[in-house]
């Protein structure tokens, strides 16, 4: 089933030839084999029984010749300029930080499509010092859930000039979902600043910082 999130992700693939990284179903190689946005896609996952799966819902929608199943972990799978698109979606940003830094010279052969759950900040700050820059952004909503996209590619990119932005970049701000986000960065910033509040201990400097983000934030209330 294609959710607005997966469309997101589909939205910005472009390429004849993708790496689906983590593919778990394959939901997004299929999608993209059959809507003809894309020639051939290597889907990879480091377990066994996604892959399994996924191999099942390849051969059932008749794509074997299209999709190829590698099973490891990251980009391993891949050989440099293999893929002119590498997507991988639906993991911590953390994750996908430390996959990207374990291949680095194949992630900077492809362009990166990027759909971390969570620590969007930390993958943030990673691409930007690591000879990354940010060519794209976008926002998908679902019920009150807010999914973030990055795309990414080798390049430089001058350092955000205020730390929130790695939270928040100025750009996003102009997007209709922006309300969204701003709502679920507004309630993450609370949620820590009043459990370090309420804590026997607060960590003074992780407080003042969280503080001030949601300071920043609130400029854009409204
Ligand atoms: C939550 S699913 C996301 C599936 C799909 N990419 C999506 O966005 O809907 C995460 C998948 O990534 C796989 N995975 C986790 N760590 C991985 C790694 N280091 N390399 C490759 N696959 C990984 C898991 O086995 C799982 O199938």
């Amino acid at each position: 089933m294609i959710t607005p999130r997966l469309e997101m992700i589909i939205k910005h693939v472009r390429g004849k030839k993708i790496a689906d990284i983590g593919t778990d179903h394959a939901y997004i190689p299929i999608y993209l084999i059959e809507n003809s946005l894309a020639g051939y896609v290597i889907a990879s996952d480091i377990n066994k029984g996604p892959l399994l799966i996924a191999g099942d819902n390849i051969k059932n929608h008749n794509l074997t010749e299209k999709i190829e199943t590698r099973l490891g972990g990251g980009l391993s799978v891949l050989k440099e300029n293999e893929a002119d698109t590498i997507i991988i979606a639906g993991m911590g940003g953390i994750l996908i930080s430390e996959i990207i830094d374990a291949d680095i010279e194949i992630a900077k052969k492809s362009n990166l499509i990027l759909q971390p759950m969570n620590a969007q900040y930390e993958l943030r700050k990673y691409l930007l010092s690591h000879g990354f820059k940010i060519t794209n952004e976008d926002i998908a909503v679902e019920g009150f859930k807010v999914y973030n996209l990055i795309e990414a590619a080798s390049g430089e990119q001058q350092p955000f000039e205020n730390d929130f932005e790695y939270h928040v970049p100025h750009y996003l701000t102009s997007h209709k979902y922006f309300k969204n986000l701003y709502n679920k960065k507004h309630r993450e910033f609370t949620k820590v600043i009043k459990g370090l509040e309420n804590s026997n201990e607060p960590d003074t400097e992780k407080l003042n910082q969280y503080k001030n983000w949601l300071k920043e934030l609130k400029k854009y209330e409204g």
